[in-house]
């Protein structure tokens, strides 16, 4: 039976591939999706993809993750250098979690350096552009068998 994996994308990701396309890349959010959909059939997953630019939805997102979703890959975008709340909900998930950065993140301001979800994640993916989201998955898959 193929395992679930939530793909939850916080703020400002819904602009992917028009935002700051010199660090973010031209890839839209959608294409996103469509790839690790079919890459997830490849690997036996069934992938559904989340975004949200609040706080509190990615929160109530991983809660119900916690009975639908065998693993979640996590994009929060500006909240992973700041919210507890987000941390407090994925260490209330048991699965595996893994966190992408679509840039380099160690490359960049220093508040950017910091990670309040590394603190759960079982793996973090930082700076291999869109492509991030694939390595993600096929992690997960190993992860999951
Ligand atoms: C990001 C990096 C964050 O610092 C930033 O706030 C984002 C995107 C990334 O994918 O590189 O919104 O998570």
């Amino acid at each position: 039976m193929a395992k679930t994996v939530w793909i939850l994308n916080g703020p400002n990701l819904n602009l992917l591939g028009r935002r700051q396309p010199e660090i973010y890349g031209r890839e839209t959010l959608a294409d996103v999706e469509a790839a690790c959909r079919v890459l997830g059939e490849g690997l036996g997953l069934e992938v559904r993809l989340f975004q949200s630019n609040h706080e509190g939805a990615i929160v109530e997102e991983i809660h119900a993750a916690r009975e639908a979703a065998h693993g979640i890959v996590i994009n929060a975008g500006a909240y992973t250098h700041t919210s507890i709340a987000i941390l407090d909900a994925l260490n209330a998930f048991a699965g595996p979690v893994i966190e992408v950065h679509i840039s380099n993140v160690h490359r960049r301001e220093a508040f950017r350096h910091h990670s309040y979800i590394a603190l759960r994640a079982d793996g973090v993916i930082a700076g291999l552009g869109t492509e991030g989201y694939a390595a993600a998955l096929r992690r997960m898959a190993t992860l999951l068998a």
